[in-house]
């Protein structure tokens, strides 16, 4: 049996399809326009019909919410805002129920600076528990933050700097001391003895800090001193001490590590480092920009393929990967990788692109509906600390026309946006004004209507994770790729024993001749799933020599076939 087959308690997040859930613009429950558990409670349904084996919660536990719940006041108790622990309890019980594991983010390389532990800190004084619980310096050295300016800020009651590589309200938690991973332990029990069944592990690989924290090179401060507190000198360490934890409750361990390679992901998922099921790559989000608002390009499907495959590859029979396109960080990618004009087929293209990749899909809520980019006029509008920052720190000689479009391609806030549920007044997402923007397209692009429209987004979401499901072929069968240089078309194969499935997906927004490798003449296929039906009909097709095929804009097929060697 291949590696990959061995089962282990665990290993249900093989053959899982993940949704993610941000709750503040999910579903409002009680009217006071922010979506909260009241809300995600009524659409468990919803979430169940996609096909969905798992939900992530994004953050759910008080906060300041200077970075949306990334800043934590309390690990251990829900924001007001979205309800209670009872309320929470309801939730994973109704979805446990319903056939679906609930995991949550576990956010511990920073905390909010109103936590407890933060606040004691900055009181110092020796004989004080919580003195070392942050890392403190009387001068700084000279990285910068991703967020927010310097990575110190001056501490006027401690008369010290404290650091934070993040924004200013999340100091870094000082890993280093055994009571912070004491603590963290503790935190990862709660969550479990309540039944939860795994995190996903936020900033994982920037824990562990290099001893006596050296100044950064380079000519971007914040890269410059990245080598300094990724995948640092004690990281397998301290994620051994809480993959112990995990292991005692069975829990799937998620990391996401900004500027992961796959070469330190393998350290992460395999051998005696292992700590983690799966880890969030983020190659695949440079096909359009680096580090969002900073340096935005545009969208190269050679890269996107690169990406892809590189993981595909260098995981194949030692690790697991992680699938997805779209998160609360990484905004809309109809209007990124594909096409707002091509709507739907665009938004069926890249779903087929990644769902029957090997791993796990992710499916960021409003994805399966194709929500797009939000457009707002003025920086002001927007919410978002890393967004704002970005845009009155970078290109500052830019028009403003120039900046804010960088904002509207990629500002974290267009992942964040209320979900469109119907056409209704503010998009059935909430009774009273929402607590941010409704996309103004949510009068055509909603759940309802395309509820009912056997051809959306939506549906054909669905139909994905029917084919995957119970599909061996899909689930672990072999990766290759296809015609490679091929700078319009994405096309791979999934091969177990001589049955083959292959994806061809047209990124091209008008009709291309797909010239299919040699190899394919004098064939029978069967097509499995077309995004474009009426021109497709699903059954045999036979493959003649030199056939090309004629691609529709963004037109997405998957077919079987019975390889003969
Ligand atoms: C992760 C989260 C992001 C957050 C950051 C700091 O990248 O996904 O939303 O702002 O960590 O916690
Ligand atoms: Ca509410």
């Amino acid at each position: 049996m291949a590696m990959s087959e061995k089962k282990e308690s665990r290993d249900w997040y093989k053959e899982a399809v993940f949704y993610q859930i941000w709750v503040r613009s999910f579903c409002d429950g009680n009217g006071d326009g922010i979506g909260d558990l009241y809300g995600v409670y009524d659409k468990l349904e919803y979430v169940k019909s996609l096909g969905v084996d798992a939900i992530w919660f994004n953050p759910l536990y008080p906060s300041p919410n200077a970075d949306y719940g990334y800043d934590i006041s309390d690990y251990c108790d829900i924001h007001p805002d979205y309800g209670d622990l009872d309320q929470f309890k309801k939730v994973l019980n109704k979805a446990h129920e319903l056939g679906m594991k609930v995991i949550m983010d576990l956010v511990i390389n920073h905390t909010s600076d109103e936590h407890k532990w933060f606040k004691e800190s900055r009181k110092g004084g020796d004989d004080n528990p919580y003195k070392d619980y942050y890392i403190w310096r009387d001068e700084p050295n000279n990285w910068d933050s991703f967020f927010e300016g310097k990575a110190w800020e001056f501490d006027s009651l401690r008369g010290q700097y404290y650091l934070h590589l993040f924004a200013k309200k999340q100091p870094d938690l000082n890993m280093d001391n055994p009571k912070v991973r004491e603590e963290v332990k503790n935190i990862l029990r709660f969550w479990l003895s309540m039944g939860v069944d795994g995190f996903r592990e936020d900033v994982i690989n920037f824990i562990s800090k290099k001893e006596g924290l050296p100044n950064g090179i380079g000519f971007l401060p914040v890269i410059g001193s990245i080598h300094n507190f990724k995948d640092g000198p004690h990281i397998h360490e301290y994620l051994a001490e809480f993959r112990k934890v995990c292991d005692e409750y069975g829990a799937v361990q998620i990391g996401e590590g900004p500027m992961t390679t796959v070469n330190t992901a393998l350290k992460y998922l395999s051998g005696d480092t292992k700590s983690m099921d799966m880890m969030f790559s983020f190659d695949h989000m440079t096909a359009d920009c680096l580090f969002t608002e900073y340096l935005h390009r545009p969208f190269k499907l050679i890269r996107l393929k690169n990406a892809l495959s590189k993981w595909q590859y260098k995981l194949a029979g030692k690790a697991w990967n992680s699938l997805y396109l779209e998160n609360h960080d990484h905004p809309r990618i109809i209007s990124r990788y594909g096409s707002e004009k091509y709507h739907r087929e665009s938004g069926t293209a890249l779903a087929t692109a990644y769902m029957f990749l090997k791993g796990t899909p992710f499916i960021y809520q409003g994805q399966e509906i194709g929500m797009t980019n939000i457009k707002l006029s003025s920086i002001d509008q927007y919410v978002d600390v890393s967004s704002k920052n970005n845009y009155h720190k970078y290109h500052l000689k830019d028009s403003i026309e120039d900046r804010l479009h960088r904002i509207h391609v990629s500002s974290r806030d267009s992942a964040r946006t209320p979900v469109q549920w119907d056409d209704s007044e503010n998009a059935g997402f909430s009774r009273v004004k929402p607590w941010f923007f409704v996309n103004p397209n949510y009068k055509e692009i909603n759940v309802k209507n395309q509820e009912s429209d056997k051809e959306s987004i939506l549906n054909y979401y669905r139909e994905c994770i029917r084919l995957r499901k119970n599909n061996p072929v899909l689930l672990y069968g072999k990766y290759k790729e296809y015609e490679h240089g091929n700078a319009f078309v994405y096309m791979y194969e999934r091969r177990r024993g001589n049955i083959s499935y292959f994806i061809i997906c047209s990124f091209a927004p008008e009709k291309i001749l797909f010239m299919l490798p040699k190899g394919f003449a004098n064939h029978t296929a069967k097509i499995m799933l077309s995004n474009y039906p009426k021109k497709r009909v699903p059954g045999e097709i036979r493959i003649l020599p030199e056939m090309g095929l004629k691609l529709s804009p963004y037109e997405a097929l998957v077919i079987k076939m019975k390889r003969t060697k």
